[in-house]
């Protein structure tokens, strides 16, 4: 068995080198001693520490990975989504579970990257007065998502949600949503919406096939789970969306329509079950 050795100590430095040291030390004073030259060197390090770190970032394609499912909302959710953000609903719920395992004991699996892909912008947040709502599409129903928007208490007695009764009232005003879709696909650098033909064109008519009952919706469902899974998808993959009246008045498209519309899709576009049963698994043994 070979024993490990101390290695020789290295020739001392031949006395030229021993001069530059000094001299180095010196100008170094020299920073240090002026303001104005140790900003300008503290500037430079940082600088170029961050160019190295994050510049690669926006030209690497794999940065944000694709994942299958994903697909931009819907004109119906993108609605949602936009009076989501009015009412500054992110002043008290984040959108991004942790991957700690209280969190993912509560919420579901972890946040991936790709699921705010199409969020511009993103909605992660760092507030929880409520709970994080990244994974809260399906866990109720959409009357139960009416009722605690018109009314917290009248479903959970405790909660300090204020309420948006107005939101069941309001006519959603969607004249203007393909010019939002195309708006944000220039933001998504044509990313978004070009891929998916006719989303742009059909945006007001596939809002109100998504919130009208029995309404005709197989082209918009067809088109955006054409995007989520590729055109040559099985027939049984169809991206997941709540269709119908979804507010209790099949009469008018509220903006509360829009809002359950979107919260319902969260977290859910990406099929987790196969990983979550893995990891539970793993833990409870
Ligand atoms: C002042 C803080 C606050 C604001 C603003 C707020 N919420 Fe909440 N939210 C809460 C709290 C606290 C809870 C937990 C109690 C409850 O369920 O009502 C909650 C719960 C929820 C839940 C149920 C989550 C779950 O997993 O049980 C949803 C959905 C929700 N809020 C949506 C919204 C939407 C949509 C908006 C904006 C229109 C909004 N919230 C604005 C505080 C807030």
């Amino acid at each position: 068995m070979r024993r490990a050795t101390c290695p020789a100590a290295p020739p001392s430095a031949p006395s030229s080198k021993g001069g530059s040291t000094v001299s180095l030390i010196k100008h170094h004073e020299k920073i240090e001693t002026n303001v104005f030259l140790l900003v300008l060197g503290i500037f430079i390090t940082v600088a170029t520490g961050g160019l190295v770190e994050i510049v690669p970032l926006f030209s690497i394609k794999s940065t944000i990975e694709n994942v299958r499912g994903m697909r931009p909302y819907t004109p119906l959710e993108l609605a949602g989504r936009d009076i989501y953000v009015r009412e500054g609903c992110y002043n008290c719920h984040s959108q991004m579970v942790r991957p700690f395992r209280d969190e993912i004991e509560r919420y579901g699996h972890y946040s991936l990257a790709a699921e705010s892909k199409f969020d511009h912008p993103f909605q992660w947040g760092s507030k929880r007065t409520g709970p994080d709502l990244a994974r809260v599409g399906g866990k109720y129903s959409n009357d139960w998502h009416t009722r605690h928007l018109i009314d917290p208490r009248s479903v959970v007695p405790e909660s300090i949600m204020p309420g948006y009764p107005h939101l069941a009232r309001r006519a959603l005003d969607y004249s203007d949503i393909g010019a939002r879709m195309a708006t944000l696909d220039v933001v998504g650098r044509g990313e978004m919406y070009t891929p998916i033909e006719g989303a742009i064109d059909n945006a007001a008519a596939d809002l109100e096939a998504q919130a009208t009952p029995d309404a005709d919706t197989d082209a918009l469902v067809a088109r955006y789970s054409d995007f989520a899974f590729g055109a040559d998808r099985a027939e049984d993959e169809v991206t997941t969306m709540a269709l119908g009246d979804l507010d209790g008045n099949p009469d008018v498209i509220t903006e509360m329509d829009a809002v359950v519309a979107y919260l319902q899709v969260l977290g859910t576009m990406v099929d987790f079950t196969q990983v979550d049963d893995g990891r539970r698994a793993e833990w409870i043994r």
